[in-house]
């Protein structure tokens, strides 16, 4: 007569043993394995009469049944012991002790990004991350630059072999954010945008910039002098004056740079605003009907300004930095010079 009673005993009580994966294997092999307990039990249905076979089936199969159940709940119990074992380690890392080596930091776009979001922030703008790998169309046709417009040669960049580019500029995510939420909006999107350039102190493959959008109705050209003035005091801390100089964008209309007074100077003439009074800060302007439209944004019915504020730009005022290449280095010895506040 098969016992099945006594071999599941049997595995219950080895099981009760075990701590080890390995042994656990070991354990599997034993029974379930191909020249395993159970296995052969299998295999001996061949030399039962007719008339017993499906009892004897059935007794071997609720035997392999249960005994991978009980390995199974053992292997369970095992990763749990595991985990907890880790955990227990992991408390006798103590992170109050002073650190032994250097101490890192922020790194100064980062520290750029999140002070200026912070200020939109608390002026109601939605958040959100603008892509770095984008559609074609997203990226230009979006923002009403078709194929072949003189425009795309200004933003040249790498064509992926799905179809997609790596994103120009921040204004790639204007149809996702407006698709997203609609109108009215006042939502700003940082993100890091590539374009082919010859590189110098003030031109990097790699940049960063923050895209803002405004769209509601009635909204006009003195709200985003405003914005952009208010921002920028809370940035510098300073009383500034900002300016607008015409400017083109096919995605605006009209289309603006804005400047505002030297920082350096507060107006009066020096080396960094090349005695002009005025730095050269940032793309903006009237949001193009056009580009509403493809956003889902009816233009009879809202208006709205963006703006692309270069992070980078604002990070080497807000640092001192006189080298754009220095924030992409990795250059240690370059970025410790840097004094984060
Ligand atoms: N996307 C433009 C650029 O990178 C900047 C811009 C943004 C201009 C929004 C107008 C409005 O050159």
């Amino acid at each position: 007569m098969l016992d099945t009673i006594s071999i599941e005993k049997q595995v219950r009580e080895q099981l009760s043993t075990i701590n080890t994966e390995s042994d656990l294997n070991a354990l599997r092999i034993k029974y379930l394995g191909k020249a395993g307990a159970v296995s052969e039990l299998l295999k001996g249905i061949k030399d039962i009469e007719p008339s017993g076979k499906k009892a004897y089936g059935e007794m071997v199969n609720a035997l392999k049944n249960n005994v991978e159940a009980m390995i199974e709940k053992k292997t369970a119990e095992l990763a749990s012991a595991k985990i907890t074992a880790l955990l227990e380690n992991a408390k006798m890392i103590d992170l109050t002790i002073p650190s032994q080596g250097e101490m890192g930091s922020l790194h100064p776009i980062t520290v750029t990004t999140q002070k200026i979001v912070e200020i939109f922030k608390s002026m109601g703008f939605v958040f959100e991350q603008s892509n770095e790998v984008e559609t074609e169309f997203n990226n230009f046709e979006a923002v009403n630059v078709p194929k072949n417009h003189p425009a795309r040669d200004m933003q040249d960049t790498f064509y992926l072999s799905n179809g997609q580019v790596l994103s120009t500029h921040t204004s790639s995510s204007q149809n996702r954010v407006m698709k997203k939420y609609g109108a009215p909006l006042k939502a700003v999107f940082p993100g890091r945008c590539f374009r082919n350039e010859e590189l110098d102190a003030s031109h990097e493959n790699t940049f960063f910039q923050l895209e803002g959008m405004v769209m509601d109705k009635n909204i006009s050209i003195a709200n985003l002098v405003y914005f952009m003035r208010q921002m920028l005091q809370s940035v510098f801390q300073k009383d500034l004056q900002v300016r607008l100089r015409p400017g083109f964008f096919p995605f605006v209309e009209p289309g603006f740079e804005l400047d505002c007074s030297c920082i350096y100077c507060e107006g009066k003439g020096c080396k960094v605003c090349k005695q002009s009074g005025w730095i050269e800060l940032c793309p903006c302007g009237m949001i193009h009907p056009a580009v509403l439209e493809m956003g889902g944004v009816n233009p009879n019915e809202y208006q709205g300004f963006a703006f692309g504020l270069g992070l980078s730009r604002l990070a080497m005022m807000m640092y001192n930095i006189d080298d754009i290449r220095v924030m992409n280095s990795g250059n240690l010895k370059q970025l410790k010079q840097i004094k984060i506040k």
